[in-house]
């Protein structure tokens, strides 16, 4: 096979730490790939005004595989505050690279597996009958919608003229607001397009039927948010009958789903929702599974083979700066793992995975978090395992 080249992203803050370690992983696991920094995060949006500049965009293009660590993203006001003096005048907005990246190559399969580890300190229990103790194993995979949606960016503050009016034409906006001045309304909006919902709803089908998950759980709010939610679910329900008889399909409310997070985790297979209650609904999950220490993401589109593949934490910039990295390269690690599955490298991901899960149930190595320890930069004197020795235990496992 010919050697791959992945474009490499560290982004800012931790990033840096996960990644690398994360390379040194893959190299000591035999994959044979050439990689490729793309510049990426806060430091580009300051010195050039934009944190996804475009050579970084082309590198995506031609290699189509990135791993990407972190970024730091800030609040309007306080991003402006930080970009370089001479580019002040120059009516730079910042806006999120990562959004950025999905919307510009249609990255709009997201997929985060949670799944519980043997041995982690940090899997959720919880009372069960008598006085019992019990440990649900997790097997979740949720498939969220990753362009569309709350996070599709349509949004204003003092809408324009023509939003207003428009906006005027619906019954239920004069009747709430008709009465409120123009310039005290901010709108974002929730767009569902069918083709959109159709892929999301798809890619969480044929992945359930793929590793045999018996149900596919829409997790919306069809019965407020009708329109977009209901869309879902109507869509969901038809390509069930059609294509996929043979998987069940549920339909939870977002608010009740974080409800029953913690009563029947061990129930749910595969979650599809849309951006934001996807984004909500994995959140959620992760944090019965060790946290974000742990929670890994993939987001591909199908059609063009592009792929990038992220822990779902940030950059932690409180622990950037220790001289020794403390945090936990396994969200990172795992997404690699699940970039080698979307080229086909399945044993190679296994043989990680396998390695990870021994070393996590052996318990001998630790990071911080995995001992529930403040994260200070003192924590490796005091018997947590650092990011580098967390990436030499699993090595030692291959
Ligand atoms: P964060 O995920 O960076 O950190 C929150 C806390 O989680 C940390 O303080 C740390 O206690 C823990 N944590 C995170 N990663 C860990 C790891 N690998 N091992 C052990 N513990 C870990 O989220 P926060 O503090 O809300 O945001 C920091 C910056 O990151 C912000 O600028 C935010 O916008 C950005 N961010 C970027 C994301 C991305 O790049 N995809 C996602 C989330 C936040
Ligand atoms: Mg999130």
């Amino acid at each position: 096979m010919s050697k791959r080249t992945i474009v490499a992203m560290p982004g800012d803050g931790i990033g840096k730490a996960v990644l690398d370690e994360t390379i040194r992983l893959l190299d000591a696991a035999g994959f044979e790939a050439d990689y490729v920094e793309g510049d990426i995060g806060w430091e580009f949006w300051k010195s050039e005004g934009n944190p996804l500049p475009e050579r970084t965009i082309d590198l995506i293009k031609k290699h189509k595989i990135g791993l990407f660590g972190a970024i730091t993203s800030k609040p309007k006001d306080a991003a402006f505050e930080e970009l370089s003096q001479e580019l002040k005048n120059k009516g730079l907005v910042y806006s999120s690279p990562i959004v950025g990246l999905r919307q510009h190559f249609g990255l709009d399969i997201c997929m985060r597996p949670c799944h519980t580890y043997k041995g982690n300190p940090l899997n959720f229990i919880r009372r069960g009958p008598g006085n019992t103790i019990e440990e649900p194993a997790v097997d979740v995979v949720i498939f969220r919608q990753n362009t569309e949606g709350l996070y599709g960016g349509v949004e204003w503050s003092n809408p324009p003229g023509d939003v207003y009016d428009a906006l005027m034409t619906h019954n239920k906006f004069v009747k709430n607001f008709g009465n409120t001045p123009k310039e005290e309304i901010s709108v974002s909006t929730r767009i569902f397009t069918k083709t959109g919902t159709t892929r999301i709803l798809r890619a969480a089908f044929e992945h359930a039927k793929k590793y045999g998950y018996k149900s596919v759980t829409v997790c919306e709010k069809p019965n407020v948010i009708r329109e977009t939610s209901g869309m879902m679910f109507k869509m969901a329900e038809q390509i069930q009958r059609n294509d996929f008889p043979e998987i069940q399909l549920w339909n939870t409310n977002i608010d009740a789903q974080m409800m029953w997070l913690t009563k029947n985790p061990e129930d749910y297979g595969v979650i599809v929702a849309g951006n934001m209650f996807g984004d909500i609904v994995s959140d959620g999950f992760a944090g019965l599974i060790g946290g974000l220490g742990f929670a890994c993401s993939a987001q591909f589109n199908p059609e063009t083979g592009i792929g990038v593949f992220e822990p779902t934490h940030g950059s932690a910039p409180k622990y950037a700066d220790y001289e020794t990295s403390i945090v936990n390269p396994i969200a990172m690690v795992e997404s690699a793992c699940m970039m080698l599955d979307f080229i086909e490298e399945n044993d190679m991901a296994a043989r990680i995975r396998k390695a990870v899960a021994e070393v996590i149930e052996e318990g001998h190595v630790r990071t911080y978090d995995m001992m529930k320890m403040r994260g200070t930069a003192q924590v490796v004197n005091e018997g947590a395992a650092s990011t580098v020795k967390m990436t030499d235990a699993i090595i030692a496992k291959l």
